[in-house]
């Protein structure tokens, strides 16, 4: 059985550990899994031998990262062949309001259709404040934003607010929707 692809770009590391997360999620289900980081040399060498696609990406000032872009572009054509699933992290995906809900699900939709692909799945994920791993005006600036929106403003640690329970939930759902699941659980 081929492998599934999982790639990913990240700019603080949350992105990398949900990565990781839905390899693992992946392995336990009896799945080969690849997990490439596409801001990587690494990246440059995948080759589409892969049954499905999960790309992970997370939102900076309302854009993806440009190595995900760039590594989706330029493989788009094997890529739109296969089941793909896009996983977009955000702290907008954290707020509990319908206008943040769907602004964050509409930067999802546009990134997918910059790349010109079209995911079975796409899932926002609440990622996380990592006010230590900030600059001095990055954290000012995310405090703000976290206290506009009632998150956590304590900037002497880092706040993580992934539902992983969920995220496993939303790997399953993909598996059953391709058709990867184990009998068991899609019955
Ligand atoms: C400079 C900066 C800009 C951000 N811009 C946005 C944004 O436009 N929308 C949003 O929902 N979250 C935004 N975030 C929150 C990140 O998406 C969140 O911290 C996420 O967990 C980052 O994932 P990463 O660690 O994989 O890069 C921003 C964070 C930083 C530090």
């Amino acid at each position: 059985m081929l492998p599934i692809l999982i790639a990913y770009g990240t700019t603080e590391g949350q992105t990398r550990k949900v990565a990781q997360f839905i390899a693992e999620r992946l392995r336990i289900r009896g799945h080969r899994v690849d997990v490439v980081d596409t801001a990587t040399p690494a990246a440059e060498q995948v080759q589409p031998f892969y049954q499905a696609v999960i790309a992970c990406g997370s939102l900076h000032l309302d854009r993806h990262q440009s190595s995900l872009a760039h590594f989706l572009k330029s493989n788009q054509e094997w890529l739109k062949t296969l089941p793909l699933a896009f996983f977009s992290v955000s702290l907008s995906a954290a707020m509990n309001d319908a206008d943040s809900s769907k602004e964050v699900r509409r930067s999802a939709d546009h990134f997918m259709q910059e790349c010109e692909l079209q995911p079975l799945l796409t899932r926002c994920v609440a990622g996380a404040l990592k006010y230590t791993q900030y600059d001095y005006f990055k954290r000012v600036m995310m405090r703000l934003i976290a206290r506009h929106h009632d998150q956590s403003g304590d900037t002497s640690h880092d706040h993580e607010y992934t539902d992983w329970a969920q995220l496993e939930a939303d790997v399953d759902q993909f598996l059953k929707i391709t058709g990867l699941a184990p009998t068991a659980q899609v019955a």
